[in-house]
Order: structure tokens, then C-alpha cells, then sequence
């Protein structure tokens, strides 16, 4: 049997493959950075395989970081609710969920001095 099938330590999680959810940007935040219902959908689907580590899309951890329009924030108590669902979705499936990251700073420096 090929390696990638076979279970991977990871910390204290186990994954049970090696193939893994990259981080990809795909805009189901509302112009607020708000999570909306369909990401829930979105990484809901992708942990239906048990074991399955999923890396989040960049997530904006503050007003001065990386803003592109409607990539998801994770700032305020919205926003955080919004992701709580999307955990707790994922995590019905999946105990190996998600390690988050921010935006760079001067991607949200960019995007401001070019609007
Ligand atoms: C549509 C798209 C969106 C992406 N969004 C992110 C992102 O939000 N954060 C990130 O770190 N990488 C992002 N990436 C980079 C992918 O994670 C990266 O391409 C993948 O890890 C494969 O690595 P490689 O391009 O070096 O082969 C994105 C890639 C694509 C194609």
C-alpha cells in the first residue's frame, strides 16, 4: 500500500492519510469578513473523511491585516461565532481540524494605499 494511504502522527492527532485540505482562499465572507453559511458547507464537506487534516484559507486577525474584500476575519464576536459553527460543523467529522493563519500586514498595507 502506497505511504499516502497510511496513518500520519501529527502532534496528538492521527491522521488517517497523508493527503491534506491546503489553504485556499475561495471568498465566502460578506464585505464585512463575515464567515457566511456556505463555508460552513465548504470545510463541512471537505472533513467527511474521518482523519483528514484541513488548513484554513488566510484569516484576517485584525482591521490593519490583509484585507482583500470578502476573505474571512476573525476579529470579532461575529466573526469568531461564524467560525465557532464552522469548527464545530468540522469537527462532527473530523477531530483533526484546522490550523488557521493571518494575511500579511503589508497585503492590507497594498490593498489600502491602492483604493
Ligand atoms: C485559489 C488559491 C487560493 C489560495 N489561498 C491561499 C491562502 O489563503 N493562504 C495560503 O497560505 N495559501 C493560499 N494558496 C496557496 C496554496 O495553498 C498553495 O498553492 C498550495 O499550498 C500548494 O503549494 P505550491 O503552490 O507551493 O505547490 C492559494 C492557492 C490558490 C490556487
Amino acid at each position: 500500500m502506497s505511504k499516502l494511504f497510511a496513518p500520519l502522527k501529527v502532534g496528538r492527532k492521527t491522521l488517517n492519510q497523508r493527503i491534506a485540505l491546503v489553504p485556499m482562499t475561495h471568498l465566502r465572507a460578506d464585505n464585512h469578513h463575515l464567515p457566511l453559511p456556505s463555508m460552513k458547507e465548504y470545510y463541512g464537506q471537505r472533513a467527511s473523511v474521518p482523519g483528514t487534516l484541513l488548513v484554513t484559507e488566510a484569516i484576517v486577525i485584525s482591521p490593519q491585516h490583509g484585507v482583500y474584500q470578502n476573505i474571512p476575519g476573525i476579529h470579532n464576536s461575529s466573526q469568531i461565532a461564524a467560525w465557532k459553527e464552522v469548527t464545530r460543523t468540522v469537527h462532527e467529522y473530523c477531530p483533526v481540524l484546522n490550523a488557521v493563519h493571518s494575511a500579511r500586514t503589508d497585503i492590507g498595507r497594498t490593498f489600502a494605499e491602492n483604493s
